[in-house]
């Protein structure tokens, strides 16, 4: 039995390709029941559509609190079946009430080596910081921001004359790698 997992980006959705690339894989251990975008315009629905997966779109500006958006992210993606849930360049902050709902099966993708560089600069910080090496990172997901217990990392080298474009691509490339396989950790790991 294939585990069901829910999808939330607000935009480009590479990560989610990575993740519907791995999921058409007939020995792949997760399959995607619902992707869920905060953006009506992200490019990752078309990617979703794309490959057959149930789309929905709740857009934080037509929820009054966070609380009550979150309610309805919770509603569809239990109404989807999914039991784990991938943030996949989802950029709103979560309530705690939402995150400790999904405890241990909720993950995200982020583009530095944890514990550095947390927060939605990695790159910018990165490279105003000067290091030599940064990379990106699957973890669990708490309502601390970026600071739930790792799963896997990966790490590039920053080159000298790199901008934010040239960086967060060499990182993204790693990034494609390690969620799937993150993804493959989770699904396998007998929640
Ligand atoms: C990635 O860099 C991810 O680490 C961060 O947001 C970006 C999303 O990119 N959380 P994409 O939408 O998956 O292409």
């Amino acid at each position: 039995m294939r585990k069901k997992a829910a999808v939330l980006i607000s935009g480009s959705g590479s990560n989610l390709q990575a993740l519907i690339d791995a999921c058409a894989k007939p020995d792949f251990p997760a399959k995607i029941t619902l992707v869920i975008s905060n953006k009506a315009d992200a490019y990752g629905l078309i990617r979703a559509k794309k490959a057959g997966i149930k789309t929905s779109v709740i857009s934080n500006k037509d929820y009054a609190t966070r609380e009550l958006f979150d309610e309805e992210l919770h509603k569809e993606i239990i109404a989807s079946g999914a039991e784990i849930v991938c943030l996949a360049g989802f950029m709103r902050l979560l309530t705690p009430d939402f995150v400790n709902k999904w405890t241990g099966r909720m993950i995200n993708i982020h583009p530095s080596l944890l514990p550095d560089f947390k927060g939605a600069n990695a790159h910018q910080d990165v490279l105003a910081k000067g290091v030599s090496k940064t990379g990106c990172t699957v973890h669990y997901v708490i309502p601390e921001m970026d600071a739930g217990e790792i799963i896997l990392q990966e790490s590039v080298p920053v080159l000298k004359g790199d901008n934010e474009k040239t960086l967060g691509a060499r990182v993204l490339e790693k990034e494609h790698i390690i969620y799937p396989q993150a993804l493959k950790m989770l699904a396998e790991s007998g929640i």
